[in-house]
């Protein structure tokens, strides 16, 4: 069962039709202009589709209108748009939600971003997205030799990875990437959602491979900055950051993958300076990340090379007043008594003789039960036991 999808209500079902205009930006990059934004009004009733609104617009205005559909159904991933500045898709969102959440009424329709344009709201999906998939062998490496018969996996072993299969390859979620915005290099949500989808799969034959391949590539796993921007644009649940946070695991708890660049370091570090101090220091983070986690990291010769590079930076954010040297330079600490919970909270965590993660995807989500997370997931025995520390 697939969580409940991002732009998903319950809208009043009402068979009378109403006014909606759409603002849709029109570009072809062909035509040497500008874009420039068109407004048409239909008439359509309110649980019908943004999808349905432009067909309409499309068929009693103006043909021209570019869109790609297909399924109509949240299906086929076709037709993902921008939706007054929300990423989705077109025939998963509502009218009358769209209208409710515009900024004057008018519903405002986007192509996606990152990508580039080909006409109006279709996108160049093969120049980023599926170059990316492709970037991560998107298929089972099989191990040798092949079973003669049927290749048996364990439940929780599918259950595991069960989110990343739900993907419909729409590219909602590259669409908003924060990272990949400043790094268009970068693998990108949707792709190593995919990867998850092998990496967690015990009939691949290369798991280690394909983590060591992600962990030292430069735009690879590190490269997010955990935004969260595309777990909310996914109108599937499948939460690409939380299958970039299990590659993570994976690759440090389970292979022991120190990366040449320093993202196993620089979690380490981040996780030891909370633990010590109940904090994040920051003046403590960078030497940490390079030169590992104890006091004599400072003297890391790439830390030093690191903290030179940044000094223009640390600079104006001194002049800006948005940190102190002393504030840099004095540790970050919380009450004792404080100190004394969070480090319950650690010795708790790695005092489990395995790591547990709870798929709440598959339990899926029940508003009104009003029993904790844990309760839930293993009430529907889909507890999994595996890394979540
Ligand atoms: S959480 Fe990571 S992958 Fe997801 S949108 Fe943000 S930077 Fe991109
Ligand atoms: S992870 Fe979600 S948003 Fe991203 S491509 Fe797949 S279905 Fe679309
Ligand atoms: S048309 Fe297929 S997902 Fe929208």
């Amino acid at each position: 069962m697939a969580a409940e999808p991002t732009t998903a209500h319950s809208p009043t079902r009402s068979d009378v039709s109403e006014s909606f205009t759409l603002r849709i930006r029109r570009y072809d990059p062909e035509s040497g202009e500008a874009p420039y934004w068109v407004e048409h009004t239909i008439e359509l009733e309110p649980h019908r589709s943004v999808l349905e609104g432009i067909l309409q617009a499309k068929g009693r205005f103006d043909g021209s209108i570019g869109i790609r559909c297909s399924c109509k159904a949240a299906i086929c991933g076709s037709c993902g748009v921008r939706v007054n500045g929300q990423p989705g898709l077109a025939c998963h969102t509502h009218l009358d939600r769209a209208k409710a959440t515009s900024r004057d009424g008018v519903i405002e329709i986007e192509p996606m971003g990152n990508m580039p344009v080909i006409k109006d709201l279709i996108v160049d999906m093969d120049a980023v997205h599926w170059k990316k998939v492709q970037r991560v062998t998107p298929w089972l490496i099989n191990k040798t030799p092949i079973p003669e018969r049927e290749y048996i996996v364990d439940r929780e072993s599918m259950v595991d990875v069960t989110q990343s299969m739900a993907c419909i390859q729409c590219g909602a979620c590259v669409s908003d990437c924060l990272a990949m915005e400043v790094d268009p290099l970068f693998i990108g949500p949707a792709a190593l959602a995919k990867s998850y989808r092998f990496v967690g799969d015990p009939r691949d034959a290369e798991q280690r491979e394909r983590l060591m391949d992600l962990a030292e590539d430069p735009h690879g796993i590190y490269d997010c900055t955990h935004c969260f921007k595309c777990i909310e644009a996914c109108p599937k649940g499948v939460a690409p950051m939380n299958q970039i946070m299990r590659l993570r695991r994976r690759a440090t708890g389970d292979h022991h993958i120190v990366d040449r660049n320093n993202g196993e370091r620089h979690e380490a570090a981040f996780v030891t300076l909370i633990k010590n101090y109940g904090l994040l220091w920051e003046a403590e983070l960078l030497p940490r990340s390079y030169g590992g986690n104890s006091w004599f990291g400072k003297f890391a010769p790439p830390a030093g090379l690191e903290l030179a590079s940044s000094l223009p930076a640390i600079t104006k954010a001194v002049m800006r007043r948005k940190v102190t040297i002393m504030g840099a330079v004095k540790p970050h600490k919380i009450p004792p008594a404080d100190l004394k919970q969070v480090q319950a909270i650690y010795d708790e965590i790695e005092g489990r003789d395995k790591r547990i993660e709870y798929n709440l995807y598959i339990s899926g989500r029940d508003e009104d039960n009003e029993d904790s997370p844990q309760e839930r997931v293993e009430a529907t025995g889909d507890a999994k036991s595996e890394d979540n520390a």
